[in-house]
């Protein structure tokens, strides 16, 4: 674990904003910062939404909790079963590819990341990345020749809850849970809870982490010039400028003929590191975060006082992040690849009018309508009953204009109108009375 101290190191962890602020080394650099960023005016927002809460402690009692996230409960059956889990095993993938089709997840979300940044960093590098895959609630990390995948799956009560499967053709298909990985996975970079975190930074040619380059928090807040280092982009229109594709300090990025290489490599599944996949999972893996975070700190602030009042700060700034009120333009429109979008929306919700969350813009910004899909989740009606229906109310006196605050206002009426309808009829139960 010596790689431990330098990944953990923090600097400066507060984030106060619902958004992302890029960390430098120099203090001295941090009146610019936030004058460049214009993040002032949110840093009080949320204060102190990177301390660590104790989720160990009850009430949550993360470790010693049963899980039933979507992967604990497929991972009790095959223990239940002593026979299953004997899958296909890949000659170079393992049971990468039984896995994502058991756990449902597309091949085409694959993201590729070459940054030593992870748990097994010493398998990866540039010429030997790390592939992420993932769909709304599970997300899956593989690395060539490593001997464990890791995966991660959203719990409605616990957060996130992380799992190893063994790549050994001799040993059934077996998730295991891993509570070591919180040491990541549940600090200032998760927003104090069990989540996820994202990293962009530049690294050198081996990819190791070039330290003082780092932006915390990566959401759909982060500017795309900040986004992606450490990452693999294959299908970003040509005048996206982004940290992406530049293993080393001098290199202009890789070129486009060792791109063509990576993205046809047979190191993996699917060809390439996807940029609508990127853009999804900048957005939705804060979005997770910030659903767990509401959920713990509520349930910690009604046992202790038996009312969420407290938490206006935390559900406003909630609330921005899920109508997208600070995301980050995107420059040029993006043309998807059509295999996964149509895996992404295979789930949709569309109302009768054939307007669903999972719609995408990709034009000036990721969605049609700025309100997150992850609204009609598991995890987000598990909330404590008041603080989701905190949410609720405000959410509706937002789209229905009668609350007008200035953090609001680039919520354009039309697009308030659409999503109120399109969750009237999506997702009654969760807009009863609206
Ligand atoms: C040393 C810190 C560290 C540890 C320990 C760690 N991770 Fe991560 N993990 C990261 C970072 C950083 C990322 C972001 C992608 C990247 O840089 O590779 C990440 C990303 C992931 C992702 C993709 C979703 C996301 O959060 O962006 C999964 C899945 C994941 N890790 C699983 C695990 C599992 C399972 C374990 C424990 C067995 C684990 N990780 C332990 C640092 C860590």
């Amino acid at each position: 674990m010596d790689y431990l101290p330098q990944i953990l190191s923090t600097g400066f962890s507060a984030m106060n904003t619902p958004c992302v602020r890029p960390r430098f080394a120099s203090v001295l650099l941090w009146p610019l910062v936030f004058f460049l960023c214009g993040t002032v005016s949110h840093a009080a927002d949320f204060q102190g939404s990177t301390h660590r809460l104790e989720f160990d402690a009850a009430p949550v009692l993360y470790s010693s909790a049963e899980a039933t996230d979507p992967v604990g409960k497929i991972s009790a059956k095959l223990r239940a079963n002593r026979t299953t889990g004997w899958m296909p095993f890949h000659p170079d993938f393992g049971y990468l590819p039984a896995v994502l089709e058991m756990l449902n997840v597309p091949v085409s979300s694959q993201m590729l990341v070459f940054s030593k940044t992870s748990l097994q960093r010493h398998n990866i590098s540039p010429t030997n990345p790390r592939a992420l895959y993932f769909s709304d609630e599970i997300y899956i990390g593989f690395i060539p020749g490593a001997p464990e995948m890791e995966v991660a799956s959203v719990d409605p009560d616990l957060g996130t809850v992380f799992y190893t499967v063994h790549q050994d053709k001799d040993e059934p298909v077996r998730f295991r849970r891993n509570n070591d990985c919180i040491q990541c996975h549940g600090a200032a970079r998760s927003m104090g809870v069990p989540g996820f975190v994202l990293r962009s930074l530049e690294t050198d040619v081996s990819g190791e982490i070039l330290t003082a380059t780092d932006t915390d928090e990566i959401s759909h807040c982060t500017s795309i010039a900040q986004r992606w280092g450490g990452w693999y982009v294959t299908n970003a229109p040509s005048d996206w400028v982004h940290r992406g594709n530049s293993p080393g300090p001098t290199s202009e990025g890789i070129g486009s003929n060792r791109l063509h290489e990576i993205a046809t490599s047979k190191l993996f599944p699917a060809a390439g590191s996807d940029t609508l996949a990127l853009l999804l999972h900048d957005h939705q893996t804060h979005m997770h975060n910030y659903i767990t975070r509401l959920h713990m700190e509520g349930q910690q602030r009604i046992a202790e006082y038996g009312h969420v009042r407290y938490l206006d700060n935390q559900i406003r700034a909630f609330l921005r992040y899920l109508l997208f009120t600070e995301e980050a333009p995107l420059p040029s429109p993006l043309t998807p690849s059509a295999e996964f979008v149509a895996a992404f929306q295979k789930n949709a919700k569309r109302d009768a009018k054939g307007r669903s969350l999972k719609d995408l813009d990709l034009n000036t910004r990721l969605f049609r309508y700025p309100c997150s899909f992850l609204l009609d989740s598991a995890a987000f009606r598990k909330l404590p009953t008041l603080v989701r229906n905190a949410v609720l109310v405000r959410l509706h006196a937002i789209l229905t204009g009668t609350e007008e605050h200035s953090d609001f206002k680039r919520l354009i009426p039309d697009d308030a109108q659409a999503v109120l309808e399109i969750l009237r009829e999506t997702a009654p139960d969760l807009t009863v009375g609206w």
